[in-house]
């Protein structure tokens, strides 16, 4: 069980640092340096890379494996419920950072939304890790 619990956390830590990253560097990429041989062949940016490389597998990895923990451990208690509302609101902030991608990529304007999503992010993330690490006992639990 550790080592699935292990696989969940490092899977999620590289997930955090690519939903903190991207939009600062969506934010930060200028239009005249998005085809400047700083894209990968196999990709239009960098921020599709990172977003499909690596943000998105490693996203996979850790609702998979944190999945499997619940599965295991059976926990039910209420923090973990709130826990996994957020978590599904995270998705949702993901899916967002790949559609300003693709609007980087077609030259439209993205510094204002990257912002905003990079807020979102980094209130989800803080009280995802805030309730997992507290565990706040509440109503059923
Ligand atoms: C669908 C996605 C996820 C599922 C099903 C899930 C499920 C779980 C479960 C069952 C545990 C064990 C809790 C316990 O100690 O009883 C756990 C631990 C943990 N989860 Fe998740 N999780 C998910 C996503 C996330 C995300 C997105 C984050 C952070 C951004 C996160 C952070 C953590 C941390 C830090 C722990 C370790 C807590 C400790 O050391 O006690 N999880 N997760």
């Amino acid at each position: 069980m550790l080592w699935l619990l292990t696989l969940h956390i490092a899977a999620l830590l590289i997930w955090s640092a690519g939903l903190i990253y991207l939009p600062l560097l969506i934010a930060g990429t200028r239009n005249d340096s998005l085809a400047l041989g700083c894209a990968p062949a196999n990709a239009d940016s960098i921020a599709r890379w990172l977003f499909t490389r690596v943000a998105s597998p490693a996203a996979a990895v850790a609702i998979v494996a944190g999945s499997l923990v619940f599965l295991v451990n059976g926990t039910t208690d209420l923090w973990l419920m709130v826990k996994l509302t957020l978590v599904t609101l995270l998705v949702v902030a993901h899916a967002f950072s790949g559609l300003l991608v693709i609007r980087l990529e077609a030259g439209k304007s993205v510094v204002r939304a990257s912002y905003v999503l990079l807020a979102g992010v980094l209130l989800l993330l803080a009280a995802v890790l805030w309730l997992v690490l507290a565990k706040p006992v509440w109503g059923w639990s």
